[in-house]
This record gives structure tokens, sequence and C-alpha cells, in this order.
């Protein structure tokens, strides 16, 4: 069994795909090629804003975001310390400072209701993340925003596809950025990755730092990246897109099963009525999750960990000021969290088995604390 079977995806899709790809192989513009142009309107049509710019990848998205936003030195930027590197990591790297703010321990998302204490004259924007396919609170994100003129970048990596009070992901704040890692959702075969805005000025920047700054061949303004994607990968993604609205459809249908199944024996997730959640990952709390995980893993169903380590606690991010209790719901989390094999094309019968093999894990775990 497959956590993610991206075989029998491409096993449905592959007419689509390789005449897509082959296409791209004919005409021999590898780069920024007109199935990028199709696929930036096809994704800024589903995220409801006007521009999409797409780029080499999700951690490039939050990247280029942050550059036309003008973060750098000495900034502060306040995110969530539960979610995967690339959200405080490419905040370091521009060299300003990620301010953590501790999770809402029902959604995993950051707590808007922390957020003002959080806010200084130093801070240059928010990036909430939209972990495991729910959308954070971005309406009460966007208010404690405006009331400071800041921004809001979603990281929304896990995200596409998902819904906030009937809005698409990616389209709810400043910037929207996602990711097509073959894991995400919305998959390419390699790298990629999007960054969403009403804004045009900001589109136009983000166009500019994807291709090094320039505006014109050899001609840079401003200092950017090589951030741009595939022409193949935009291809991948176009074909992909034909089937993206029934995968959506299939996931939330697993993801309710596996709850119904489930919510007896271990904390299952926890979805806010306003939103819709894609599953990027379907994950539950339970104690003694290493034995558990080596339970599942003796009947052959493998798990993962999203994620093990808070930032705050990451070596590469250790600080003076904040340690071990500092965001006690996101060291709790991260102690507990558990992922299940979740992707769309997931039988009845194996997630049955699935199931049945978590709740007799579960109750092996109950029985060794009592
Ligand atoms: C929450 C989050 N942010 C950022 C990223 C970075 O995306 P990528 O791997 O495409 O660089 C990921 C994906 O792995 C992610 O899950």
């Amino acid at each position: 069994m497959e956590f993610i079977d991206l075989k029998s995806q491409y096993k449905k899709l592959k007419p689509c795909i390789e005449a897509r790809i082959h296409a791209v192989l004919e005409r021999g513009q590898f780069l920024l090629g007109p199935e990028v142009d199709e696929l930036e309107h096809c994704l800024a049509a589903r995220a409801h804003t006007r521009y999409c710019v797409t780029c080499s990848s999700g951690t490039d998205a939050l990247l280029i975001a942050m550059m036309a936003l003008g973060v750098g030195y000495g900034d502060e930027v306040v995110t969530t310390p539960f979610t995967f590197v690339a959200t405080g990591e490419t905040i370091r790297l521009l060299g300003a400072k990620p301010v953590f703010v501790d999770i809402d321990p029902r959604t995993y998302n950051l707590n808007a209701q922390l957020l003002p204490a959080a806010i200084t004259p130093r801070t240059k924007a928010i990036i909430p993340v939209s972990l495991y396919g729910q959308c954070a609170d971005m309406d009460a994100i966007n208010q404690v925003a405006a009331l400071h003129d800041l921004p809001v970048i979603e990281d929304g990596a896990q995200s596409f596809g998902a819904t906030y009070k009937g809005r698409p992901s990616c389209g709810l704040s400043t910037v929207g950025c996602t990711s097509f890692v073959p894991s995400k959702p919305l998959g390419c075969y390699g790298d990629g990755g999007a960054c969403f805005t009403q804004d045009e000025a900001l589109a136009t920047r983000m166009k500019q730092i994807r291709v090094h700054g320039q505006d014109r061949k050899y001609h840079h303004p401003v200092l950017g990246i090589n951030g741009r994607l595939d022409t193949l990968q935009a291809a991948v993604l176009l074909a992909k897109l034909e089937i993206f609205d029934d995968e959506i459809v299939q996931r939330r249908r697993l993801g309710s099963i596996y709850s119904e199944l489930l919510s007896d024996v271990v904390t299952t997730p926890f979805v806010e009525t306003h939103n819709t959640c894609v599953y990027a990952q379907y994950t539950i709390q339970l104690e003694n999750r290493s034995t558990f995980q080596d339970q599942l893993k003796a009947k052959g169903i493998p798990t993962a960990v999203h994620y093990p380590i808070p930032l705050h606690l990451q070596p590469a991010f250790a600080s003076g000021e904040v340690g071990r209790g500092s965001f006690p719901h996101a060291e709790a989390a991260a102690e507990r969290v558990v992922s299940l094999p979740m992707h769309p094309y997931l039988s009845e019968g194996d997630q049955r088995n699935i199931a049945q093999a978590v709740r007799e894990a579960a109750a092996g775990a109950w029985k060794c604390r009592h």
C-alpha cells in the first residue's frame, strides 16, 4: 500500500498527460512556454484572483511574495511554528525574523486571537499556513492585519482547492502561495508553485522577481531569483486540472469516511463548518505514536508525521527568546500527530483495512497506558 498513490492517477490520465508533454517537446519552448500562460489563467480563475504567477516551488513562491512585499533584513514576519520548514526558512533567508504565534489546537492553524500581541513596529507581514488542507481563519487574520496596515501571505501549499466561507484558498489575502510538489492535492512531476494576488503592481513585481528581477531582457531593476515553472510541469498540471474537482470530491468523501470510522478511538481532524478541506494529509492524534506507527507498518500500512518538531525547536531556528514551553499547543501537536494514507485512489477495502488496523493499534496504545 502506498501513502500517496500517484501511479493510479497517471494511469487514468496517461493519454492526456502524454499528449500535453508531447506538445511541449515538439515545440521546444521549455521555459515560460504557452502552457505556463494557460495554466496561470486556469489557476487564477480557480483562486478567484486577477493574477497568478507560477514559479519553481512552494518555497520560492513564499520567497517571491515576501521579496515583492519588501521583506528584508531586520523585519519581523509573524507566522506559526507548526508548519513545514519552508515557511520559516524563507523568512530567515531574507534576513527577517520569524515571530511565532501558537496554533488553535483543534485546527492546527495559527490562532488569530494571539496575533495582536505578536505585532511590533518591525512587523512587515503575516504568514498564516492553511495546514493539512484546511484554511486558517483568514477573515480574523486579515482584520488584525488591516488594523496595522500589514500584508497577509497565505501559505496555501497544502490547501489549494479548499474553500473558506465559500471562497477559494490562495485568493483570501494580499498574496496566496501554493506548492505543486507531487504529493500535494494538485501536484506536478517535480517542483512547482504559484503566487496569487488581486494587486497588479504586486503581480508585476513577482513576475520580475521570478526571472532574476528583470523587466526586459538583461535589464534588472530589482534583485530576483531563478524561479520559473518549467513548461513541462505546466503541461502536467493542465492535464491534472481536468480531474482536480473530482479528486477533491473524493478526498472530502474519504476524509469523512475516515472520521466516521475512527472518531471514537483517536482524535480525528476538526474541520470548521465554514471550511471545506482537501485533506492534503488526513492527520489524527494519539499517544504512543511510535508504537502505533510500528504496528501499522507491520501490517504494510505506511504513516507519516507532519511535523515532529515545531520550528521554534528546530536547531536552525534556535534563539534565546523562545524555547520549549513557548508554544504549548504546537509542541503537543508535534508529539501526537500522525497522518494516514490519503489520496483520491484509496479503495474502500484499503480504507476499511487501515481503519481496522488503526482501531486495533489505538486500543493497544490505550492498554499500554492503563
Ligand atoms: C506548508 C508548506 N509550506 C511550504 C511548502 C514548500 O513547498 P515546496 O516543497 O514546493 O517548496 C510546503 C511543501 O512541502 C508546505 O507543506
